[in-house]
């Protein structure tokens, strides 16, 4: 890609901070958005100093104004864990719609491209598996998830709207389940709540009896994914995540497993609206953009324990 002046929402969280990397990285300049909601500056300590990168502290839910010319929009800011939407329902709410309309109409000024992080969840609990982009989901539209997923939802159909209306060249990127270092350690996903409770031998906790299963894509894949789609001609929605599936009761056997651990494993009541299957069809991704995962769950599992374990002793 030639250097771009690139404008990142959420760029101090999980995968934005990642993605913030590469884009520097290739030689973009980048600013990130965000209101350090559930990110950190930690996460982007190392491109601080370079002279092509720049934070600015903002809530998305309020009008973004750029002066320099601006010629990418991706827009990742929102809580993104049940227990930090939960924490955060409004906030959620805002950032997938109002932030969505905020983002959009940044690029609508600037003539920018788009890309919207937009999640599996918008397949709800899916009454098909492996679900593709064809499939239009099955959400309860008022739900204890709702915040989340309808405002994921919405900002789909804010994307596809803009995108018709003022022909803003847009793309929509439907992550799945994503795991790796510089995860939240108590935001409730599951890898690393295993991880936590395995590295100190404490129970196990699944909700439910352990058959819900997910798919789990190493960070870096998902990132390469992302890339992948931002570098390409494609203005579409995209499934990217690993279709290797797993019940939640392997991965907590895989993780005691690999951390060497005593733990037990115990079971609790499952909270409402949890999926019962999570796995992503990722023909169109494999076809269209040459894109597929490549880290296998024990490696990335293994790298994931390696910093948990590197957080546990330093915190
Ligand atoms: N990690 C996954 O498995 C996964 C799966 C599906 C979709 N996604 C999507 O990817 C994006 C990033 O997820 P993540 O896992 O990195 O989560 P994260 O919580 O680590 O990162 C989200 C970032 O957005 C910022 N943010 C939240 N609300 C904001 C607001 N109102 N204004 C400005 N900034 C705000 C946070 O401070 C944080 O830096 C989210 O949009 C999420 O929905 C992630």
């Amino acid at each position: 890609m030639v250097a771009m002046n690139i404008v990142i929402t959420g760029g101090s969280g999980f995968v934005g901070s990642y993605l913030s990397e590469r884009l520097i990285n290739d030689g973009h300049n980048l600013i990130v958005v965000d209101n350090l909601l559930t990110g950190s500056t930690e996460n982007i300590r190392d491109l601080m100093d370079d002279k092509n990168f720049s934070f600015i502290e903002h809530d998305v839910q309020n009008h973004i104004e750029i002066e320099n010319k601006v010629d990418y929009v991706l827009h990742f800011a929102s809580a993104a864990s049940p227990k930090a939407y939960t924490e955060h329902p409004v906030n959620t709410l805002k950032a997938g719609s109002i932030g969505t309309l905020n983002t959009l109409g940044l690029a609508k000024k600037h003539n920018s491209q788009y890309l919207l992080a937009s999640t599996s969840e918008v397949y709800g609990d899916p009454l098909i598996s492996p679900q593709n982009e064809e499939y239009w989901g099955n959400v309860n539209p008022n739900g204890e998830r709702s915040m989340y997923d309808e405002a994921k939802r919405f900002a789909e159909a804010a994307v596809a709207t803009y995108s018709r209306s003022y022909d803003i060249k847009a793309k929509i990127v439907r992550i799945f389940n994503t795991y790796g270092p510089r995860m939240q350690l108590n935001d409730g996903r599951v890898v690393t709540n295993f991880i936590f409770q395995a590295l100190q031998d404490n129970n196990i906790t699944i909700y439910g009896d352990g058959s819900q299963t997910r798919s789990f894509s190493y960070v870096e894949d998902t990132v390469d994914g992302i890339i992948s789609l931002m570098q390409s001609n494609e203005y579409d929605v995209f499934n990217i995540g690993n279709p290797n599936e797993i019940t939640v009761l392997e991965l907590a056997q895989k993780i005691i497993e690999l951390t060497n651990s005593k733990s037990e494993i115990v079971f609790k009541s499952l909270p409402s609206d949890d999926p019962k299957q999570r796995k992503p069809d990722i023909s169109k991704a494999k076809s269209k953009l040459g894109w597929e995962p490549k880290v296998n769950l024990e490696d990335g599992l293994i790298k994931t324990i390696d910093w948990v374990e590197y957080k546990l002793t330093t915190e």
